[in-house]
Formats: structure tokens, sequence, C-alpha cells
């Protein structure tokens, strides 16, 4: 998730860009560039936190009324100077946010029509495409316009040419920009904090627009047609802070919100509905690789941990291969027995966290084959593991995971039956089932968002609780680990997730009015077990918060509150479970009051061990 922005009228183009791209940061900081128009085209590019591009600027400024800027979140090649935007070739500079999907098959083309690449980006395809084009004497808009025609996938783009020096020129596909409208300056942006400074004057961009700005004018049209069309301007109000949360409170809740997209964005390009196969890029696999493996360990912390949990159930379901998951840092202390016919999978949002690293590279030195799954693009344990697949669930900022959770989950899935598939263990037609069933999730996690607008009234009910338990089965049990710590890491309220088989065991001593119990009770394989426990819990005046089908209403009978999903799987059933438990635990918290995005004792990676 990458940030641009586009700016032509008086003011020094350079300013205007930096200052918009520090309020673009949180949407990555990988690294920073500026191309500004004025004769020819003027490049500038920093590695890193923006500041390092400011300074630049600072040391040697670039004059010019007509640029546009970009703050990467690397999703194809390293954070490297030479994979920084712009992207210049010839008289064209291009800043672009998305995942063109065809990009190998273009590159491929274009480089055997001569084309020379500088970067490992799926970007720079953008760049030859349209340079190409304008040498032949079509117009910037015209040339952009050609273009989309040959990409596939989500993009935001805005591009210069330097014959045409008072021009900007974008266009919008899944991926979000918006033009600001101002008094002789028009600007372009991935997000309003970008310009709310110098216009609250909004034009939101649909799929399959394009604009071309000057100065004084902006003139949409629709790229498959070329037909003109009109958007209207709305006047927006936020501040500039809450603008960057999207008009959300805190960061945590719009990333719940963004889960769908993030879910999206990390399947897009990697699945065959027609074939049932996986194009897990970067952690591919072989038969032969995969059938020479006596076991899988999966290592993580925290959420990851429990996203870990989840694919211990895919994997060991779609290939057979008995597959352990252990806390990073219990593994490397416990003198692993790991060889090269084990294959350890680390998992991490951040990349960085000390004892995935660790434990990762002990599995090395004891001759383990490694993979990652990571959401930062060259982080410390992407770049040790060597295969990685990523989560494109652009930058996390609350500290509470949410989006990284539900994307790992999505690796998980994928890789399992890339691995089915490879094996031969997941035949054609079970690849499309499972296939089809996770795709039909990023619109099952909306509408659970939806069916649970009301939640914040359940929170309110609970708000005296001192402590919860959390219950589920099989591949909900990590959902009530998971559960139990989103509350209690944002709200300070103890909460232990349990599987719910063990409530006789121990734990329902526990049970009383003042301790809710939250029950994960999809229907699915565990269903009426689960049940059994939930009518335990409620026998023992326990309230129970039941997760279960939107039309369940004998289990809606049972419950004391009820936070409704739409029908799952039982693979996709943990990816929509969890979203009413982020954000019964988001309510909770927020009525109480405490700080939500950053919690007390906690940070967002935790690279010390
Ligand atoms: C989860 O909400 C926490 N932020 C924490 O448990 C986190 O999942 C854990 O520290 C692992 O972080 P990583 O995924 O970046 O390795």
């Amino acid at each position: 998730m990458c940030g641009i922005i586009g700016y032509v009228g008086e003011q020094e183009a350079a300013d205007v860009i930096v200052e918009g791209l520090r309020r673009l940061e949180y949407r990555g900081y990988d690294s920073a560039g500026v191309a500004i128009v004025n004769g020819d085209i003027r490049l500038r590019r920093a590695v890193g936190k923006l500041k390092n591009l400011a300074k630049s600027l600072l040391a040697e400024p670039i004059s010019g009324t007509v640029g546009i800027g970009h703050t990467r979140w690397a999703t194809h090649g390293r954070p490297t100077e030479p994979n920084a935007h712009p992207h210049v070739v010839g008289r064209v500079a291009v800043v672009h946010n998305g995942i063109i999907e065809n990009h190998l098959e273009l590159r491929a083309e274009l480089e055997a029509d001569g084309h020379v690449f500088s970067s490992e980006t799926d970007t720079e395809i953008f760049s030859h495409l349209i340079d190409r084009t304008v040498q032949t004497g079509v117009s910037l808009a015209d040339a952009v316009q050609a273009a989309t025609s040959s990409v596939r996938g989500a993009y935001a783009i805005a591009v210069l040419d330097q014959a045409d020096p008072s021009t900007v020129v974008v266009a919008k596909q899944q991926s979000p920009l918006i033009l600001g409208v101002g008094d002789g300056e028009m600007f372009c942006a991935s997000d309003i904090p970008a310009i709310l400074s110098h216009t609250r004057d909004v034009v939101f961009l649909e799929d399959g627009d394009m604009a071309v700005l000057t100065a004084d004018d902006f003139q949409i049209r629709r790229f498959a047609t070329g037909e003109a069309i009109a958007r209207e301007t709305t006047r927006v109000q936020w501040s500039a802070v809450a603008a960057e949360k999207g008009g959300y409170k805190h960061f945590m809740l719009k990333e719940i919100h963004e889960q769908a997209r993030a879910i999206t964005d990390t399947i897009r390009g990697r699945v065959s509905l027609e074939s049932g196969d996986v194009f897990a890029e970067g952690l591919e696999l072989s038969g032969d690789e995969l059938s020479a493996l006596r076991r899988i360990i999966i290592i993580a912390c925290g959420t990851s941990w429990h996203a870990a949990l989840v694919g211990k159930h895919y994997i060991e379901q779609a290939t057979r291969i008995p597959v352990e998951v252990d806390l990073a840092s219990e593994f490397r202390y416990r003198d692993p027995i790991v060889d090269a016919h084990t294959l350890v999978i680390a998992i991490s949002q951040s990349g960085e966290t000390a004892d995935t690293l660790a434990a990762l590279k002990e599995s090395q030195r004891r001759g383990a084959k490694t993979a990652a799954i990571v959401n930062v693009i060259g982080s410390s344990i992407a770049r040790a593991a060597g295969n990685v697949l990523y989560t494109h669930a652009g930058p996390e900022i609350g500290v509470a995971s949410t989006k990284a959770f539900t994307t790992q989950m999505t690796a998980l899935y994928l890789i399992a039956v890339h691995f089915g598939r490879a094996l031969g263990t997941v035949d054609a037609d079970k690849g499309r089932e499972l296939l089809e069933a996770l795709v039909a999730v990023p619109g099952e996690v909306t509408r659970a968002i939806e069916l649970n607008a009301g939640v914040r009234d359940i929170a309110h009910q609970y708000l005296a609780a001192t402590s919860a338990l959390y219950l589920g089965r099989g591949l909900l049990h990590p959902i009530a680990l998971e559960g139990a710590l989103k509350l209690k890491e944002i709200s300070y309220i103890h909460a232990e997730g349990y599987a719910a088989g063990e409530m006789k065991h121990g734990p329902i001593a526990l049970v009383d009015e003042h301790t809710p119990t939250i029950v994960a009770a999809p229907r699915g394989p565990t269903f009426e077990k689960t049940c059994s426990n939930l009518q335990e819990v409620a026998a023992r005046h326990g309230q129970v918060i039941v997760v279960g089908d939107e039309d369940d209403t004998t289990l809606q009978g049972l419950s004391d509150a009820y936070l409704p999903i739409p029908k799952t799987t039982p693979w996709t059933a943990p990816l929509v479970s969890v979203i009413p438990l982020q954000l019964l635990a988001y309510h909770l918290a927020d009525l109480k009051g405490t700080d939500i995005d950053q919690p007390r004792n906690l940070a967002k990676s935790v690279t010390v061990e």
C-alpha cells in the first residue's frame, strides 16, 4: 500500500509533494521519490523514511511547479533506490500504488521488444508502455489510456511527460485515488490527508476513471471507452489527523475495516479458479521437494502464532504431512529435532521479531529448509528465510494485529492448497472448491462487519467484566485464543482462550455471572459439541456471547448476546469468525478509554528477546 501524489499549479511542486508524502507516510516508508518537469524531468529518490528524501532536496533543491511523488510500501522488488518510484523511462515518469498481475508477461514482451529495465518493480512496465506510445506522437492522456488496456491488476498511477510540462495524467483501478481542486492548482493523491492543507474540495475517482489535470482544470474520462464523465466535488470536513485514519477514530478500527481489501490483495494474482491451482510465488515447492519432507514446523509469536495454529489444520488436511506449531521463543531453547527433511515456516507481520528471527536461524543451522510469511518486504525475517510469501496487508499501524492476522491465515490457506495440489493430495475439483470459498471471504468479512454494527451495545453490557473466557474447537480454537489476546492487549481486561473441550478439565470453575464466556460456534464439524459446552456455561449462570451463523435462530436463543456472521466453510470460518471478536475488543477498549493504537507496555514490533 504506497502513497502517491501529483501537483500542477504555481507553487514549488517539491514542497507540496514532500509535505503531502509526509501525510501519507503511514501508507509505507521503504523509500520515497519525486519527479518534477522543468525543461526535462528532474528525478530524486531516497531509500528509507521520507526524511532522507527531504534532506536530499534541501541540499539540492529541484524547482518547478508540476510534479509527482511517491512513498513506497514494497510489494515487488526490494526497498532499494532503483526500485523507488517515480520510474522514469524516456520522456515519461510514473508513480504507482497497486499490483500489476500480468507484470511478468508484459515485462517479457517489452524486453523482447528491446526495452531495458532498470528496476525489479512491476510499476516500470507502465513507464515503458506509456513512453513507447508518446514517442509515436500520441498525447500523454491517450498513451495512458492505451496502457490501461494492456495492464491487469490494481493500480492508481500519476504520470508526467517531459514534452507536456503543464499536465499530470492519472488513472485508477482498484487502488484509491482522489483529485484535489484548488484555485489555479490541481492535486491528485492516494488519500485525503496529502492535500487537506491546500484544499477541502475533493473528487473521488471511481475504478476505470482516468483524468487529465492542468492548473485550472481537470477532465475525467472512462479509460475503457474514452467517454468523458463528470464526478461530483465533495467538501471534506475532516481534520488532518482524522484524515490519516480515514475518518476512523483509531488506526486499529481503520485496519479492521481494511481487511476485505487486504485479503483480496493477498489472494490477487495467486489463484486459478479454472485449474484449482495456487501460484504462491516466493514459496513454491515441487511435489518432489514436498515428498521429501517428514515434518513441517511453523514458528511465530503472539497473533502470528495463532495464525500458525490455523495453518496447521489447513496444511495437514491438505497434505497429510505432520505439522507442528511452536512459539518461536520456546522453539529455540528446546534443542529442536530439525533436519533436512523438515520445512520450518516463520510467520511475522513485521519481519523483525527477534525470537522468530533467532528461531529461524537456529532451524537453518540445524539444516532445515526454511520459508516465511511476512508483511514487510525486505525485512530481516524475509531476507533470512529465502522463500517468502508476502501478505499484502499494507502497513499495520495499530499495535493490535488485525489485517495482518487475516492475511496470514489467507497466505497459509494458499500454501496448503498449493502444497496439496503439488503433492496430488488435493485434486483439481477440491482445489477449485477451496479457492472459490477463499475468494468469497472478502465479501463475507465485509458482511460480518455490517452484521455487527451494534457490537458496541454488547460491549457496554460487559464493561464491568474483569475477566473473560473465550472458547472454540478445531479451527476455531486459535480464534478463541486470538479473541482473548485482542481483548487483553487493548482493554487490559484479563481474558483466556481455551479449547472448548477443555472446559470440564478446570476452566468451568471460573464460570459465574460476572465472567462472560465468548464462544465461536459457526455451523461446522465442531458445532454440536461446542453448543454443549455453551449450554454447560449457561447452566452455571455464565453469560454467553456467541459468534454464530446469522440465520441460526436456535443458537441465538441459547445466547445472552449474539455476534452474527455469514455462513462459512470449515476452512473459511476462522477468517470470518475473528471479525466480531476484533470489534468487540475494540469497542470494550474504546469505552474504557485505553490507548488503543499504542496500548501500555506494548510495541508494534518486539525486536528484543
Ligand atoms: C498482536 O496483536 C500483537 N501485536 C503481537 O502478539 C504480535 O502478533 C507479535 O508480537 C508478533 O509480531 P510479528 O507478527 O510482527 O512477528
